[in-house]
């Protein structure tokens, strides 16, 4: 079984390893985190939550998953998983965290490409939504799941070999302390162009996504080594794929009534696919 669980977490409250214990997480000074039913595990002190329930909603983590499962951003996973696939070369094993994970579906796509050439892999989905943490856990049991925040990562320094971060919130200086020297980070951001027919039923003006600067993660992390632009355009949307599409993203809440219904109404709407991917390189 070229998955393997032994994934290097500490205490968040601490910063002392965790070993499993009787379905649960225990440090050396006696903090106890529980494995829940699911799979995932809650290492999000009440102190670092800004609110109640951050992260996604569990109406959006839902909506996300249904929306990526039926296929639409196939494309842009598939080639994550090629590009990443050549960027590690020669590693017979691999520690991969996903900042960000949502349900855990580009990860299960990337890592099944990575365990083709018969790696041993130890992977962790992070997310400091409840809901994501969950999903992942209970679709992909070869996964440790956790709720925690990108602020405060809750890995040893120099522990992993590959972090993605697709299209959620990089905290570079936590990737930074996580990876080893020479470990990958794989981030991708909305292109220009990204959804744009989605934002034009929203928006009376609408604003083209900035491209990403990559100077914060450069000086913080180490160079730029790979940058791709990936641009397709989706089949066309049922009434359910819009709908889930519109809740999984920030636009749900800026969406009038009108533009709900009127994207409701707009049968066989294809939307643009304009992603960034980019590939950073720990300097030693
Ligand atoms: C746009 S979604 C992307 C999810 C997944 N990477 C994907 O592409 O399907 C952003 C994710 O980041 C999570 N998130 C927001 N703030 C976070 C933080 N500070 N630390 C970790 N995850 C965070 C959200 O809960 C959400 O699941
Ligand atoms: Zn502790």
């Amino acid at each position: 079984m070229p998955f393997i669980s032994d994934s290097s977490l500490i205490c968040p409250l601490d910063q002392t390893e965790l070993h499993r214990e009787n379905g649960s997480l225990r440090c050396a000074l006696g903090h106890c985190f529980d494995i829940a039913k699911q799979g995932h595990i809650n290492l999000l002190p009440v102190q670092d939550k800004k609110s109640r329930d951050p992260g996604d909603s569990r109406e959006m983590v839902d909506a996300r998953r249904f929306f990526l499962q039926s296929g639409c951003y196939a494309p842009l996973a598939q080639r994550l998983a090629e590009i990443t696939d050549n960027a590690i070369q020669g590693q017979s094993r691999l520690d991969v965290l996903d900042a960000g994970c949502g349900d855990g579906y580009y990860l299960n796509e990337i890592t099944a490409r990575l365990e083709q050439s018969n790696r041993e892999l130890c992977v962790t989905g992070l997310d400091i939504s409840k809901w994501a943490a969950r999903a992942c856990a209970s679709r992909y049991k070869q996964f440790t799941a956790i709720v925690a925040s990108n602020r405060k990562i809750p890995l040893q320094e120099n522990s992993q070999d590959l972090v993605l971060c697709l299209f959620g919130f990089p905290v570079y200086a936590e990737f930074q302390r996580v990876l080893r020297p020479g470990g990958l980070l794989i981030q991708v951001d909305p292109g220009p162009d990204h959804l744009i027919e989605l934002r034009r039923e929203i928006y009376a003006e609408v604003k083209k996504h900035e491209a990403p600067s990559s100077e914060e993660a450069q000086q913080k992390l180490g160079p730029l080594v790979f940058q791709q632009a990936l641009q397709f355009q989706s089949a066309p949307l049922n009434a359910d794929q819009r709908r889930q599409l519109l809740l999984m993203t920030p636009h749900f809440h800026r969406a009038s009534p009108t533009a709900r219904q009127r994207l409701e109404q707009k049968d066989g709407l294809s939307v643009s696919v304009d992603a960034t991917i980019r590939i950073f390189r720990k300097s030693p």
